[in-house]
């Protein structure tokens, strides 16, 4: 009795001492800002640039498609900047060819986008009805891509929810998701499984469940704070865990393809680095992100941070239980390994430091973290609001994840930076300096020993930017939204990309400032070009406009105020940027 019991406190010592060494090998003290590195990725790496169904294709009632979430969220008043919608966006249902040029423009290795739900499935339920022509859509796209030798990296959630599940189940709230989306899934593999062999279950599941269950600022638009992510979180690494046994078990051996997931995760920075209650707060925010659904699938369980504070919230709250919903140990190992490769989406950085709420005043699952965020002034924000161009955080978290996850197969699946609309520019050389910090922190991150195999730039077109409407660009294609056609326009940007493709990096200080030099010089043409077409385009909306009475005032603010600021904003950088070209010669 008493030596067995002695065996189990040596056990528990042993476990305890293992999970405090794999969390201390990730090195917080060091964060080096080396300069530039110069040097060239392994060979073979995959360069590539990527979209989602709902933000692209448009045509959201159209050839038997069935709602989503998101075009019932935004049809609602007041729910997206402006009352925009996806129903036509970039108009990419009827562009496959138009897009895949720009693909192959580019010399991507390959293309990431998303199969709409409902479009294959119009009621999320296969024994319903299958959708024919929505199967065809992404048959050809796969088509036309591998036509052109680029590999298609297919994602089957990105957000876009068939409204019927969460109208008869509460969607991501109800366990039902599980079977329905393995359903959804395998017939997809059926499909698509000869040609596709990159598959990334969820994407970004963190903003499906705190934007979607707790903040209701993304579709559905629900406010169950302090449970509902957690809740929702809890089915969607269940329904992940299911695909990927079912792939495993019925797919592998014929098609020979990888199921991954995609999680985004900012990075955290201790305020203070010799501050411990920083340093702990820092990594409790990442593991609140990105582990809440990594640790699971590389290890089994939430991490223990979550738990321990959750569990004692709860408790102090008079639960009897944890808000945090737990895993049997089945389900432990089930879900334990589940991934054959880790998709990483990154965008931004935080300095992170301790701040306790008090679990009297309510919960959500931002004050169960106890962290406060900040930003330092000094970091650039040309786009989004929460976007800070910070290129060291990139090879932090990459490094991070490599100690957590026993150094699984990466591939980023999403990084990239937006402007505002107010001022239309192609000549966008913030991106180019945000697309060289960070492309070269993955490169450090890789010479660390992170096992980085392919990056995607997102995105390859501006689009639908979710409740922020059409305000924030993130494509490395201008899309003019304005224009029935929805034309596109390359920015300055993807002669950038395209040049660190083509060198697999960067050979050396000359020629990655002559490829800026050269990328803004020849973007200054398109983008009075731009101009010229969308005064032509500001004029007709004019006209329109005077002929139609009913015409609202808000219509008035986007569709020609808006515009008429673009264009001057696009005629004065012209002038400034022919100015300056004169006095250089
Ligand atoms: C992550 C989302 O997956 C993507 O859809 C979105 O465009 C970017 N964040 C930028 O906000």
């Amino acid at each position: 009795m008493m030596l067995s019991h002695r065996v189990g406190r040596a056990c528990h010592v042993l476990v305890l001492v293992l999970c405090l060494s794999t969390a201390e090998d990730f090195d917080w003290s060091a964060n080096n800002h080396d300069s530039f590195y110069y040097g060239t990725f392994p060979n073979g790496f995959s360069w590539g640039a990527g979209s989602s169904a709902y933000q692209t294709e448009g045509a959201w009632d159209k050839d038997g498609k069935g709602l989503s979430i998101w075009d019932v969220f935004t049809h609602k008043k007041g729910k997206t900047f402006l009352n925009d919608t996806g129903d036509s966006s970039c108009e990419g249902y009827y562009k496959i060819k138009d897009d895949v040029s720009l693909i192959k423009e580019l010399n991507l290795n390959h293309y990431r986008f998303s199969i709409s739900w409902p479009r294959i499935m119009p009621t999320g339920i296969r024994s319903d009805h299958v959708n024919e022509k929505g199967v065809k859509y992404y048959s050809a796209l796969i088509d036309e891509l591998h036509e052109h030798n680029i590999t298609p990296i297919v994602t089957l959630y990105h957000w876009d929810l068939p409204q019927v599940l969460q109208e008869k189940y509460g969607g991501w709230q109800n366990i039902s998701m599980i079977n329905f989306f393995n359903d959804f899934a395998n017939l997809c593999f059926e499909r698509y499984g000869d040609r596709v062999k990159y598959w990334i279950t969820f994407n970004n599941p963190w903003s499906v469940a705190v934007e979607g269950y707790e903040t209701g600022e993304h579709a559905p638009g629900l406010k169950l704070r302090g449970t509902g992510s957690y809740r929702a979180a809890h089915h969607i690494i269940k329904a992940h865990a299911k695909v990927w046994h079912t792939y495993d078990t019925q797919w592998r051996n014929k098609q020979r393809g990888m199921v991954g997931i995609s999680l985004s995760g900012d990075w955290g920075e201790p305020v203070d680095l010799t501050n411990q209650k920083d340093i702990e707060a820092a990594e409790r925010y990442v593991q609140f992100y990105i582990g809440w659904f990594a640790t699971p699938i590389f290890h089994g369980d939430y991490p223990q941070v979550m738990k321990d504070f959750i569990g004692r919230k709860s408790a102090e709250q008079g639960l009897g239980t944890s808000r945090l919903p737990t895993f049997s140990s089945q389900e432990k190992s089930y879900i334990k390994g589940t991934s054959d490769f880790l998709g990483v989406g990154h965008f931004t950085t935080r300095y992170i430091t301790q701040k306790s709420f008090p679990s009297n005043r309510g919960s959500t699952y931002f004050s169960d973290r106890d962290v406060a965020e900040l930003v330092d002034p000094r970091w650039p924000d040309p786009g989004s609001e929460w976007l800070y161009a910070v290129p060291w955080g990139f090879r932090r978290l990459l490094n991070f994840v490599k100690t957590q996850y026993g150094n699984p197969m990466i591939f980023i699946t999403e990084n990239g930076v937006s402007e505002k609309m107010m001022c239309t520019e192609l000549c966008d050389d913030w991106r180019i300096q945000y697309y060289k910090g960070y492309i070269n922190e993955m490169l450090k991150a890789i010479r660390d020993g992170v096992n980085v195999k392919g990056y995607t730039a997102w995105s390859l077109l501006d689009k639908f930017e979710w409740d922020e409407g059409y305000s924030e660009r993130f494509g490395l294609y201008y899309v003019e939204f304005r224009n029935k056609n929805k034309p596109r326009y390359p920015k300055a940007s993807v002669q950038f990309y395209k040049r660190i493709i083509k060198s697999n990096g960067f050979p050396n200080q000359r020629e990655v400032e002559n490829w800026k030099r050269k990328a803004t010089e020849t973007c200054s043409t398109s983008n009075q070009l731009l101009a010229a077409e969308e005064q032509r385009n500001t004029a007709a909306n004019i006209l329109r406009l005077i002929h139609d009475p009913l015409t609202s005032h808000m219509e008035m603010v986007t569709e020609v105020v808006v515009p008429t600021v673009c264009t001057l904003c696009i005629l004065i950088s012209a002038v400034f940027l022919m100015f300056l070209l004169r006095k250089r010669n």
